[in-house]
């Protein structure tokens, strides 16, 4: 662990003014639309152990909600109940990512993903996205090629930080490379639920190998429960469920009831979530109207998002004002995007997290998040408007 310090997201938060208003969290702020879901009145818990591979009637409502989202033929043994996404995604580069390779990570993308790939002594190398954060296949091949020894992909639609997506053709050719080297592709979908005007395309809309996630910490509003999961091919998920259980053994039972709660209601908690994520897009629309790429806020001011057209996920990726400094290349430099969303912080009373947590193509860029309360959302913007001069 050598050379892990604190994440640059924990950093921004630690001596905030108490005032600030933090656009920088990564979970969802709006309420449960059935609390009560969480809590269901069945007289005791069970609170044995239970199975490996978690509460059979779990298992089959991941099951039933993959297939109904379009991967066919998943069944039982193609789930894998993991304690959040995220050890899920440690339970597959610890069973996949050998060391000395490369494994391909988005670059901006989710912080975990090199780290989890440098504890399994593999090499984690960024790929480039489109402008716009959407998955550019030619430039991942292109990486792809240049590391013969490759032993893992990772691609992660809505995208964290960039909100970017992935089109049905990028994602087939990323698949088809994948399964022509046999390197195993891994689809981080957490977000694919989080959607305003129409649902992502997914991994599943083109192949039914390589590995999706999911996860109640996002859409479902629950991340507090620590319940995630991976489907694909029973015989790619064996060795990623052994060190599961060598971890954790299992997830907690109380967490996979009420994950179990959550899924039955899906059918209302999933438009719920939908519509507040549309909120507060209609929020960001309204303070900052899009148009060419860039977005007026205020009078006068603006700020160029990289993301007008798509509605999806709950963050706005931010490029830095053009006028920071009479330098225009040292919006380039990370040092420059730390200091200025520190000022952001200490002087404007805006929390938001720099770009280059998320790896150093966030150079000049700024990750603002949706999920908290609408009313802190807008004055956050209000106060980022005037560091943004048209
Ligand atoms: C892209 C992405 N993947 C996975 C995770 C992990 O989520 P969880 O472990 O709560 O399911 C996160 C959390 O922020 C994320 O942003």
């Amino acid at each position: 662990m050598a050379g892990q310090g604190l994440s640059p997201i924990r950093r921004m938060a630690l001596g905030a003014p108490p005032d600030a208003i933090n656009l920088g969290l990564g979970e969802p702020g709006w309420p449960l639309p059935t609390g009560q879901a969480v809590r269901p009145d069945e007289g005791p818990a069970d609170l044995s152990y239970g199975p490996n591979t978690s509460d059979p009637a779990l298992v089959a409502a991941i099951a039933g909600y993959a297939q109904a989202r379009g991967s066919d033929t998943v069944g039982p043994d193609g789930v894998m109940v993991t304690a959040g996404s995220q050890a899920a995604l440690f339970a597959l580069f610890q069973a996949y990512a050998e060391p000395g390779s490369a494994v391909l990570v988005p670059d901006p993308g989710f912080v975990a993903y090199p780290t989890l790939a440098r504890l399994c002594g593999a090499t984690p190398v960024g790929y480039p996205l489109r402008p716009d954060g959407d998955l550019d296949a030619e430039a991942l091949l292109a990486v792809l090629g240049e590391h013969g020894h490759t032993s893992l992909v990772v691609l992660n639609h809505p995208a964290n930080p960039t909100g970017g997506l992935a089109s049905a053709d990028a994602l087939q050719r990323v698949a088809e490379a994948c399964a022509e080297r046999d390197v195993l592709l891994v689809s981080d979908e957490v977000y694919a639920e989080l959607w305003v005007d129409e649902p992502p395309a997914s991994l599943r809309d083109v192949t039914d190998t390589g590995v999706v996630l999911g996860s109640m910490s996002k859409a479902f509003g629950a991340p507090g429960l620590r319940i995630g999961w991976a489907t694909g091919e029973p015989e790619v998920l064996a060795p990623a469920r052994l060190v599961h259980n060598a971890m954790t053994t299992a997830p907690s039972r109380l967490s996979q009831r009420a994950a179990l709660a959550l899924l039955g209601a899906a059918g209302e908690v999933l438009p719920a979530a939908r519509e507040q994520l549309r909120l507060r897009w209609d929020a960001v629309e309204r303070l900052a109207p899009g148009g060419n790429g860039h977005s007026f806020l205020g009078d006068g001011h603006h700020i160029p998002m990289s993301r007008t057209a798509t509605r999806a996920g709950f963050y706005l990726w931010l490029a830095l004002p053009h006028d920071l400094d009479d330098d225009s290349t040292s919006r380039d430099d990370p040092a420059v995007t730390e200091a200025f969303a520190l000022r952001l912080r200490d002087e404007a009373g805006v929390t938001t997290i720099p770009g280059t947590a998320f790896g150093p193509r966030g150079a000049g860029f700024l990750r603002v998040s949706l999920g908290g309360p609408v009313d802190a959302l807008e004055e956050g913007l209000r106060r980022l408007a005037p560091w943004w001069k048209a």
